[in-house]
């Protein structure tokens, strides 16, 4: 049996993988990745937002290799370096007091959600926005507002309820004495790449201040450098109570993080929560590594130069293809661009056998998520194969499109 054949017999089948036209991926470096007939991609997914720096950045596997020779794992009952190291860099360069370490996104918001419970004090409604993910742990699947996700699942966890993104009003008719806490992902991923505004954020901010509700911010996807700054909220200047970032910190290894404020962060007392690999001290060198690159000043010019680069290139791109692209939404490097018709599986397929990886968010959005290290040429190469794309799907729909 060659590998697609034994991942057919041995793994559950929860992941939509296409037969004949999945890659397997053996090697990545930068901005490129290699299957395992040696062809060339410029990977635009990067591990879905996780790989910020790009495949094996130097100095995050400098970091495992030191790290993993030294200490793999310990106990959360004994202190290791690397975890507290990250906390403080976390604290230092976030509106958050403190920080509780779990393996995943999902976990983060978990983990949150619990923060919110106990701070509430009896308090147990949360409100989250249409379209949001959040994750596919129990609690986290509960805060998210698609319901596709949620069928066969029900009952889920009690005391959710939905409001529309963007829309201060829906928020505010849900939101009441007995809300813990508004759960909202400042710029929305797998729901199309949505970016909030800023009166909304700001909207949120004072209604829960009004209502005593927490408001969190889940950065899984939007944290870490993505959007040009290292957290999307300091677009706006709106701080939440509570951040929860994973995906790009730990550089390509499991690690979520739940920062909260030092007086939210006091109602976790020991015992409330906890995670046996929360912390491991290879994840946390690796997310150290990750962090001090990205605060770099040299680095963030660099970025933000690019990232307006990028941007232009993809309002470009959309203004020149006005009959097939919708819109193009996001920032930084977090961009999406919206079809008219329903093909982005389609622009997603062409655009690999052109050798450029992206990312079908839904039936309409291409999601485009190069890494922060990707170079002005790397760009130019995925926004010509863009072109190319569009170029084909027009012909191919001759205007009717
Ligand atoms: C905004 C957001 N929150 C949470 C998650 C869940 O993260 P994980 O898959 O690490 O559990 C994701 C994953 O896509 C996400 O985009």
């Amino acid at each position: 049996m060659n590998l697609q054949e034994q991942e057919a017999r041995y793994i559950i089948n929860t992941y939509n993988r296409q037969p004949g036209k999945t890659l397997l991926i053996e090697r990545g470096e930068g901005a490129l990745v290699w299957d395992d007939t040696g062809r060339q991609y410029l990977d635009f997914v990067g591990g879905i937002a996780v790989n910020v720096l790009g495949h094996c950045h130097p100095a995050v596997v400098k970091a495992i290799k030191e790290q993993a020779a030294r200490l793999l794992h310990a106990s959360n009952l004994y202190y290791t370096g690397p975890q507290i190291e990250l906390a403080r860099l976390l604290v230092e360069n976030s509106c958050a007091g403190r920080v509780f370490f779990a393996n995943s996104g999902a976990e983060a918001n978990e983990a949150a959600i619990k923060l919110a419970r106990k701070y509430g004090r009896g308090r147990y409604k949360m409100v989250a926005a249409y379209r949001s993910f959040h994750g596919r742990t129990l609690g986290a699947l509960s805060a998210t507002g698609q319901q596709k996700y949620h069928k066969g699942f029900e009952p889920l966890v009690e005391g959710f309820s939905f409001a529309h993104f963007n829309d201060l009003a829906s928020f505010a008719g849900l939101i009441d004495e007995q809300t813990a806490a508004v759960m909202i992902e400042p710029v929305q991923g797998e729901g199309g790449v949505y970016v909030a505004e800023a009166a909304f954020l700001r909207g949120l901010r004072d209604l829960c201040d009004r209502y005593g509700a927490l408001l969190i911010f889940d950065e899984v996807q939007c944290g870490m450098g993505r959007t040009g700054k290292l957290w999307a909220y300091e677009h706006w200047g709106v701080e939440p109570d509570i951040i929860t970032a994973a995906k790009g910190l730990g550089g390509g290894l499991p690690i979520g993080a739940m920062m909260a404020r030092e007086e939210v962060a006091a109602a976790f007392q020991p015992g409330d929560h906890a995670s046996t690999f929360g912390g491991n001290p290879v994840a946390c060198a690796a997310a150290r590594a990750v962090l001090e690159t990205l605060l770099e000043p040299s680095f963030k010019a660099e970025v933000a130069a690019r990232a307006q680069i990028w941007n232009e290139k993809l309002e470009r791109l959309a203004a020149a293809h006005p009959d097939l692209i919708a819109e193009k939404r996001g920032m930084g490097f977090m961009n999406g661009l919206e079809l008219k018709e329903p093909l982005a599986q389609e622009a997603q397929r062409r655009c690999q056998e052109l050798g450029l990886i992206v990312n079908a968010a839904g039936e309409r959005v291409i999601r485009l998520l190069p890494p922060l290290i990707a170079t002005e040429q790397q760009l130019d190469q995925a926004a010509e194969i863009l072109d190319q794309v569009c170029r084909a799907l027009e012909e191919r729909g001759e205007g009717s499109i």
